[in-house]
C-alpha cells in the first residue's frame, strides 16, 4: 500500500527561456532535481521546462526585494525552486512578521496571506491566487462567532488560524496545529469556545477532559475529513509489518486514535525524518500530499511511505506561472487589503497567540 503522489505540475504553455543561456537553464534544472529528490517523478526534462520560470522569479525577487513564503502543501517546484521560507502555519506567520523586506509574496491559501498582512500591516502582501480558499476558513463568518458569544457570554473564544481576518477580529486568540493544546490550556476559566474545526475541537476536549469544557463549532477540513480509522486499520493490515502512523490534528478522532504521532505539517515531516534516521523506515502519513513530498526531499534515509495522501485543491491552485505574473504586475485582487479596524482587532488576537505559544 505505497503512497501515490499527484501528477507533477508543469506549465500550461510553452515557457520562454528569456535572457537565460542554455548553461544557466541546465544548471538550474540540475539544482531543482537535486533539491526535489524524486528522480523518477521529476525527470531532468521536467526540471529543464520549469527552470526559466524559477530563474526569472528568483531574479525578480532579488531586484524588487520580495520575501517569498510558501506553505508545505505547495508543490516542490515552488518550495525548492523559489521559496525563501517553508514551514507550518505558525512558523510562517512569525516569518511574515519578522521579514525585513517590505513586500511579501505568500504562496498558499488566502487566510495565510491575510494573517501575514495582519501581523505586518505596513508591508505589501501579494497573494497570487485570490480564489484559493479553505473549507475551514470559508465555513464560518464573523456573525457566527458573535452569535456564539451572545449564547455563551464571557467565555473565551479561541479560533484556529484557518479563519478570515474578520473572524479573528471577533476572537480572543488564534491557535495553530502546533500549539492549540498549549494555548487553550492556558486560557482563563473552565470553559472555552473553539472555532471552526470540529475535529481539532474534539481532540482538544479529550485532552482537557475534567479541566475545561470545550464548545465546538462544526467546520472541517475537506482534505483531512476524508480519512477514517477504518481506512488506517485496513492499510496497516495490508502492510503486515510494523509501521508508524503519523496524522494531522485536523483528522477525526477515530483516525487520531490509530496514530502513533499527531502534529502540525512541520512536526509530521520532522518525525518522519527522525524515524528514518532511527532505521524505522515504514511510515504512514495521514495528511495532505505536500507533507510526503517534503519528507522525500529532506530525508537522507530510505523511507517506505504508506497510506494515501489527499491533495488540497486550494493549496495546489498556485503554479509558478501565477507567482511570476503576480511578482511582475500584481492585479488589485492579488494585493491583500483589510479594513484598518479589523486589522487592529485581529492583531491583538495574533499577538496573544505569540505570547501564549512561546
Ligand atoms: P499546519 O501547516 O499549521 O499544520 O496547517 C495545516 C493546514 O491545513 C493549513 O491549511
Ligand atoms: Fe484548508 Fe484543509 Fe486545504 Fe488546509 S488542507 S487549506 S485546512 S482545506
Amino acid at each position: 500500500m505505497s503512497l501515490t503522489l499527484p501528477t507533477i505540475p508543469l506549465p500550461n504553455s510553452q515557457v520562454d527561456p528569456g535572457d537565460f543561456s542554455e548553461e544557466e537553464i541546465e544548471a538550474e534544472a540540475i539544482r531543482l532535481q537535486g533539491a526535489i529528490q524524486q528522480l523518477h517523478r521529476w525527470p531532468i526534462e521536467a526540471c529543464r521546462t520549469i527552470a526559466p520560470l524559477t530563474l526569472e522569479i528568483n531574479r525578480l525577487k532579488e531586484e524588487r526585494d520580495v520575501f517569498l513564503i510558501a506553505h508545505s502543501y505547495q508543490t516542490p517546484d515552488i518550495i525548492y525552486g523559489v521559496a525563501d521560507e517553508v514551514a507550518d502555519s505558525y512558523t510562517l506567520s512569525k516569518a511574515a512578521r519578522d521579514a525585513p523586506q517590505m513586500t511579501i509574496l505568500f504562496s498558499s491559501v488566502r487566510f495565510m496571506a491575510e494573517t501575514a498582512k495582519i501581523v505586518s500591516p505596513h508591508k505589501t502582501v501579494i497573494h497570487p491566487s485570490p480564489e484559493a480558499g479553505c473549507s475551514l476558513s470559508d465555513g464560518i463568518t464573523a456573525q457566527d462567532v458573535r452569535d456564539l458569544k451572545t449564547q455563551y457570554p464571557g467565555v473565551p473564544v479561541a479560533c484556529y488560524i484557518n479563519t478570515t481576518a474578520a473572524v479573528k477580529a471577533e476572537c480572543d486568540v488564534s491557535v495553530t496545529s502546533s500549539n492549540y493544546l498549549r494555548i487553550c490550556e492556558r486560557l482563563p476559566g473552565d470553559r472555552l469556545i473553539f472555532v471552526p474545526d470540529r475535529f481539532m475541537g474534539a481532540h482538544l476536549q479529550k485532552s482537557l477532559e475534567g479541566r475545561k469544557e470545550v464548545i465546538v463549532f462544526d467546520g472541517e477540513c475537506e482534505v483531512h475529513a476524508t480519512f477514517t480509522g477504518e481506512k488506517v486499520r485496513h492499510w496497516r493490515k495490508q502492510i503486515g509489518e510494523e509501521v508508524s502512523v503519523l496524522a494531522h490534528p485536523e483528522c477525526g478522532a477515530d483516525v487520531l486514535e490509530e496514530a502513533d504521532f499527531v502534529g502540525s505539517s512541520e512536526k509530521l515531516i520532522n518525525e518522519a525524518v527522525r524515524l528514518g534516521s532511527l532505521n524505522r523506515p515504514n511510515v504512514m502519513l495521514i495528511t495532505e500530499c505536500g507533507t510526503a513530498e517534503r519528507v522525500l526531499a529532506e530525508t537522507d534515509s530510505e523511507l517506505n511511505l504508506f497510506g494515501a495522501c489527499v491533495m488540497c485543491r486550494h493549496m495546489k491552485a498556485t503554479q509558478l506561472e501565477d507567482i511570476l505574473q503576480a511578482l511582475k504586475e500584481p492585479r488589485a485582487d492579488q494585493i491583500i487589503e483589510i479594513d484598518q479596524e479589523i486589522i487592529a482587532r485581529a492583531q491583538r488576537n495574533l499577538e496573544e497567540m505569540f505570547r501564549l505559544a512561546e
